[in-house]
Order: structure tokens, then C-alpha cells, then sequence
């Protein structure tokens, strides 16, 4: 006899995911690099490494030890920046059927806005805010301990952004 499939779905306000399952921004690349490894079509979205408007370099190597305890790292936000990022990365994620999240770094209230609006039009399911970087020197974590900074932070891009919006907050003691 054939065993019925459970029911795997998660709602998350209006958006219908097929499975909880999500990837951590920063460790799946932009997805397509783990197509060999993974049936993409299989996750409930993919979130992918942090967007800045203008490309990031990243900070100088070494960005990754190993640990007895696991690793540590300190990539610095290393991406192409968003328009590259529209133009090459995602047109290759939409030959899969997967949600894709856009995980959005800014300095500042501005540049988080206008990564908002950017990617308002595109075809993407959701916007995660990564405020809890805290890695580089502006940016990321400076906006994730501030309360105020933080609700400044999420109206502005609800205004900018029609999409569902995750804030990705820096929580104290955990091993980010
Ligand atoms: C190599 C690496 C790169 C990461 N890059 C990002 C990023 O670009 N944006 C982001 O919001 N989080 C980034 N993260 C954080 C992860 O998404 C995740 O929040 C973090 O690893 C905590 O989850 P864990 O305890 O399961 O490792 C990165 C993490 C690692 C290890």
C-alpha cells in the first residue's frame, strides 16, 4: 500500500510555503551552486548570500577557520551587488520552481530602502532584512541592537516592499 505523504505546508501570513525548510542566508550561495548536490525544487524556499546595492568585496582572507568546536567566520558581505545580482543570479534560479528570499545588507536606512524598492518588482517571494551582521564595520549589527533604529528600519521597507519581509535580528548570545 502506498503511505500518503504528510501534509508538509507552512503559511506564513499570506505566503504558502510547500515546507519549512529554508536555507541560512550566506551558506547556500545563490542556490544554482548546490543544484548537483540537492533537488532544489525539494526546499520550502531558498534565502540567498546578503544583496548590497553596490558590490562588496568582502574582507580579506583568512574569512573561514576551522574550530574544535565547529568555525568561525568573517566573509564581510562579499556579492556582486543587486543589479548583477538581477541580471545573472536569479534569472538561473527561476529554472526551478523553488521560492527565492532576498537577504538585503545596507550602511544605512537609505541603502536599505532602495534595495526594497529594487527588488519590489522582481520576481522573488520575499525580502529578509539582515540586520545582525556582525562582521563588518557599518551596517549589519549596528541597526539589529537598536530598537528604534529597528522600527524605523522595517517601516521603511514595508513602504518600499509589497513582498512578505523577514527582519533578521541579531539575538546576544547566539553564535552568529
Ligand atoms: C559563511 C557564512 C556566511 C553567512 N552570510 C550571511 C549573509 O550573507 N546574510 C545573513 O543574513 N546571514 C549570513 N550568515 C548567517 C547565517 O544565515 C545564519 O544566521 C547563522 O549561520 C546562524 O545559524 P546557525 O547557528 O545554524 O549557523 C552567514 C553564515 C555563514 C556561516
Amino acid at each position: 500500500m502506498a503511505m500518503s505523504r504528510p501534509d508538509l505546508t507552512v503559511a506564513v501570513g499570506d505566503w504558502q510555503l510547500a515546507n519549512p525548510v529554508m536555507t541560512a542566508s550566506g551558506t547556500f550561495g545563490y542556490g544554482v551552486e548546490y543544484a548537483d548536490f540537492v533537488d532544489l525544487n525539494s526546499l520550502g524556499a531558498i534565502v540567498v548570500k546578503g544583496v548590497s546595492l553596490l558590490p562588496r568585496p568582502g574582507n580579506p582572507p583568512p574569512r573561514i577557520v576551522e574550530t574544535a568546536c565547529g568555525m568561525l567566520n568573517a566573509i564581510g558581505l562579499e556579492n556582486p551587488g543587486v543589479e548583477k545580482f538581477i541580471a545573472e543570479k536569479l534569472p538561473q534560479l527561476r529554472d526551478y520552481s523553488c521560492p527565492v528570499v532576498v537577504n538585503i545588507l545596507g550602511e544605512s536606512m537609505e541603502e536599505y530602502c532602495a534595495l526594497a524598492e529594487r527588488l519590489d518588482g522582481e520576481n522573488i517571494a520575499a525580502i529578509e532584512v539582515n540586520i545582525s551582521c556582525p562582521n563588518v564595520k557599518k551596517g549589519g549589527v549596528a541597526f539589529g541592537t537598536d530598537a528604534k533604529m529597528i522600527r524605523e528600519l522595517t517601516r521603511c521597507v514595508r513602504e518600499k516592499c509589497h513582498k512578505p519581509v523577514i527582519i533578521k535580528q541579531y539575538h546576544p548570545g547566539h553564535g552568529h
